[in-house]
């Protein structure tokens, strides 16, 4: 495939992936907010099989919902199931990591920290995604899982624990992604597994002449709960990768723990807001305390702790300042080359020539960006022509040099 249809495929790919999970999400917020407002049937209400009620305000109507128990031989038609959204959310988010990450596996690690293979790298993450449902399930099925806090911590644990061991081989985007990437499977295996399970088997039964057993549907609710809570964290982590300031911290995983804990209390305590008076008092605390723990625990580390030249620093400044940091970050080549450790060494261009990196090609890239395009990249970079002038150039070129020496 031509790269520019490979890019379009991608863009496709990516938004079907976004749409998707905004489809699933929005209705699973929609469905546990409803479970939560459901006003219970009266006891003396005569309508035996009404389990709760509630009105909804909507397109210049009253939608007058109920929750009920089935009768056999009385399952309304049609009735509408909910999965796919859920499995298309979850297939087009495999496949872009299949597309964007796994086909070349050292995309996803720290040359810093390891010298692990691109194969054996994507091999860890999936080994992650698999094992880590296993994980998960195993902990809610055991007795850990009947006192919810029990369950919770275990998960929690099991979370930090993943996100220390990835941490120490993949870079900080790659480490937000793959703990997004399990935790987010786990929600389409709970509806896989666990809610549609449960659907299927009362439903078989109904068909087959027996009473709606309501106490099947408890374990897919909680699961369905544990959707819930864990919603607004992989939304985060799934879009961390426009956060570098937090992956690209040493204090990455810290970081990560505090963000999931904050963003499954800030949920919790959104459905507490019907019993509990103090609940948004209570979220802005969390908010803030997290972020005070967060902004305390920030910490990029400079690419070479010592020996720099003052023009070296003043041209690590121009490299925040001028943006180019946002786009050559320090822990990935998504969408830049890494211009760590690339002073010196030969580069291959797009044309299928190789190029000594000295100052002169370094200055050619930053004021004509296209006249020679890095192999592997889109001819993105805009050029600073005009906007770098001679002194920056000096100062960005030191830089340069001071990052390539550091890991050779
Ligand atoms: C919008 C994103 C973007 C910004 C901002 C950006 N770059 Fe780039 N840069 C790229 C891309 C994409 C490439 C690879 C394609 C190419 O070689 O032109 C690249 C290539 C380079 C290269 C050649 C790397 C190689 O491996 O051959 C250098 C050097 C470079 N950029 C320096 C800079 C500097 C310095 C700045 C800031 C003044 C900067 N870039 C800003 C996207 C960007």
């Amino acid at each position: 495939m031509s790269s520019a249809l490979a890019e379009i495929a991608a863009i496709l790919l990516r938004f079907a992936h976004v749409a998707a999970a905004i489809m699933w999400i929005g209705n699973s917020l929609l469905f546990t907010w409803m479970e939560l407002r459901l006003i219970a049937r009266r006891k003396d209400d005569p309508d035996e099989d009404l389990m709760g009620y509630l009105d909804m305000l909507h397109g210049g109507g009253v939608f007058h919902l109920q929750k009920r128990v089935l009768k056999p031989g009385a399952i309304p038609q049609p009735l509408h199931w909910f999965k796919w959204q859920s499995y298309t959310t979850w297939l087009t988010g495999f496949t872009l990591l299949c597309v964007l990450f796994y086909r070349d596996g050292s995309t996803l690690a720290d040359a810093t920290k390891t010298d692990l293979s691109g194969p054996a790298t994507a091999g860890l993450s999936l080994a992650g995604i698999a094992l880590g449902w296993i994980v998960y399930d195993l902990i809610w099925r055991s007795p850990l899982g009947k006192k919810l806090w029990l369950g919770a911590l275990a998960t929690l644990v099991f979370i930090a624990g993943a996100a220390w061991f990835y941490g120490g081989i993949f870079n900080g985007r790659a480490l937000y992604l793959q703990i997004g990437a399990m935790m987010a499977t786990w929600m389409t295996a709970n509806v896989f597994v666990h809610i549609m399970g449960n659907q299927h088997r009362f439903m078989d039964a109904l068909a087959s002449g027996q009473p709606h057993d309501v106490t099947l549907g408890k374990r897919a609710k909680s699961r369905s709960l544990h959707n819930h809570h864990i919603t607004f964290p992989v939304l985060f982590l799934m879009l961390s990768a426009h956060f570098p300031r937090l992956h690209a911290s040493d204090q990455r995983v810290p970081i990560l723990v505090i963000v999931i804990v904050a963003l499954v209390a800030v949920k919790f305590l959104m459905n507490s807001r019907l019993y509990f008076r103090g609940w948004l008092a209570t979220i802005f605390a969390v908010v803030i305390g997290a972020t005070t723990a967060i902004a305390g625990l920030i910490h990029v580390p400079p690419p070479v702790p010592d020996g720099k030249t003052t023009a070296a620093m003043e041209g690590e400044q121009l490299f925040q300042s001028l943006g180019c940091a946002a786009c050559h970050m320090q822990g990935s080549s998504e969408i830049a080359p890494r211009l760590h450790g690339l002073f010196g060494t030969t580069q291959a261009l797009a044309d299928g020539s190789d190029i000594e990196v000295d100052d002169a090609y370094l200055r050619e890239s930053i004021l004509e960006p296209q006249a020679k395009v890095a192999a592997g990249f889109a001819p993105a970079m805009p050029s600073f022509q005009g906007i770098v002038d001679e002194p920056k150039m000096k100062a960005l070129l030191a830089y340069l040099r001071s990052i390539g020496a550091a890991r050779k």
